[in-house]
């Protein structure tokens, strides 16, 4: 943290499905696409973080109202070592999408640039729900999910808060 410390806004709410994914490798995902967020964030407006499910995927994305990327543009900045012009004081060696893409990708997820709506970059990182219950849902509702009697444990937390978890 220390003094270039920036907000950020988080909204993840609770009954998302467990993903498919290597933690550490995801954690470097989320830090380099924020980092371009907050730098390219106004001061005031700082990005935004969030996550639903749909389908069989989680999505997150960090939403930022900065300058945004121009569409023709969109496929570029995941090229290595391209990096777009016109932020002051901006610096870096363009390789933080590529590598970010590439590991997304090496855990069946994708990442892809959406215009924020009002102006800015949103970038969505999609995962893959992981299959089966986790070990610790092993219980009675997890038997009977495996025969495939009743919900299934994902159906059974979105019942409980559809509106906050779905896309
Ligand atoms: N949130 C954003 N808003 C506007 N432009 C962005 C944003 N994120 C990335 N870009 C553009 O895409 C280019 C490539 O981003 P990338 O993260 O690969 O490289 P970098 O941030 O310049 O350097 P590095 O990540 O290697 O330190 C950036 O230089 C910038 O021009
Ligand atoms: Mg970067």
């Amino acid at each position: 943290m220390g003094p270039q410390a920036r907000p950020a806004g988080v909204n993840v709410p609770r009954g998302l499905p467990q993903v498919m994914v290597d933690p550490v490798i995801m954690e470097r995902v989320i830090a380099n696409v924020t980092a371009n967020a907050l730098r390219y964030s106004p001061g005031g407006l700082p990005p935004l973080l969030v996550a639903c499910a749909q389908a069989d995927r989680v999505e997150l994305r960090v939403i930022d109202h900065g300058p945004g990327v121009p569409e023709a543009d969109r496929d570029r900045i995941f090229l290595p070592f391209q990096r777009l012009g016109g932020i002051d004081g901006a610096i870096g060696v363009g390789l933080g999408l590529t590598v970010s893409r590439g590991l997304t990708e090496a855990m069946r997820g994708t990442l892809q640039p959406e215009e924020t709506p009002g102006g800015g970059l949103t970038m969505a990182i999609s995962v893959p729900v992981a299959r089966g219950p986790a070990p610790a849902d092993l219980d009675s509702a997890g038997s009977r999910e495996r025969e495939g009697i009743g919900p299934t444990r994902r159906q059974a937390d979105y019942a409980g808060q559809p509106s906050m978890a779905r896309c």
